[in-house]
């Protein structure tokens, strides 16, 4: 593996616990005033499965590209920046007219990112927020809209081998996109296809890296990339991981 392993998180709460339990500090420790930080620890500490978390956009779609905004999100910039730091390294270019899929489209900051560095193919969106993807269809980058989430274990009903390039910026974590959904999203892309993904670095456990080395072991995928980014890159106070994965 070709990789740069993250070294730093942090939590949004300004003192970071060394044993790891982000959670109960940040329920027990700072109040804030700011209303896009409360929008974030309430998604990060009162939401714990895949209903929940999809209510909770439902319920924030409105709001969701003011809050983002207010917290610096950077993460659909950095996942294109990985790519094109993998394009960079290999000399390789993902070709322009791939066919793609937006895993977690939300409101499509993400397709828009995707545009921005230059590509031009159709788009698909796995979205499961009806809210969230009413958005997103009003940039006019999507094509397919599957109203559907990742469950570990299941399979949707995006069709397989299908993509060129699937893509998902802030989606994986510990309450429903999980490491185990990571083999549904390598399902749905084309042999010889690319998975990006970012995700915010306390997701990225020892356990995430090991279903990636499991997949790796049976032959499915290699790694291609894999970038940490500090503390502020990714979202104010957050550190990310970002990888590029091709499936074989
Ligand atoms: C942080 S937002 C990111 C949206 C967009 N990718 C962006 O860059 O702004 C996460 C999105 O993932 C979706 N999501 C959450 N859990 C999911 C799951 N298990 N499978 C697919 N999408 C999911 C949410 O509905 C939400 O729209």
């Amino acid at each position: 593996m070709d990789s740069e392993q993250p070294d730093n998180e942090m939590s949004l709460c300004i003192s970071t616990n060394q044993s790891g339990d982000h959670k109960n500090e940040c329920l027990n420790g700072e109040a804030s005033n700011d209303p896009s930080k409360e929008w974030l620890h309430s998604l990060w500490w009162q939401v714990s499965n895949a209903q929940e978390e999809k209510n909770f956009y439902d319920r924030s779609a409105k709001n969701y590209e003011i809050m983002t905004d207010q917290l610096h999100w950077r993460a659909p910039q950095l996942c294109m920046k990985t790519i094109a730091n993998w394009e960079q390294k290999s000399g390789i270019t993902i070709p322009r007219e791939s066919v793609a899929i937006d895993i977690g489209a939300g409101t499509g900051l993400s397709g828009v990112a995707l545009r921005e560095i230059g590509f031009t193919g159709p788009v698909d969106a796995l979205e499961p927020s009806a809210n969230m993807f009413a958005l997103a269809k009003q940039k006019k980058i999507y094509r397919d809209w599957y109203g559907e989430m990742l469950v570990e274990g299941e399979e949707t009903t995006v069709p397989g081998d299908m993509y060129d390039l699937a893509f998902s910026v802030g989606v994986f974590s510990d309450r429903s996109a999980k490491k185990g959904s990571l083999s549904e999203v390598v399902r749905m892309v084309k042999k010889g296809g690319y998975i990006a993904v970012i995700m915010v670095a306390r997701h990225w456990p020892e356990e995430f890296r090991d279903h990636i080395a499991l997949m790796e072991g049976e032959g499915l995928v290699k790694t291609l990339q894999v970038d940490a980014f500090d503390s502020d890159m990714y979202m104010r106070e957050v550190a990310a991981v970002a990888f590029v994965l091709e499936k074989l």
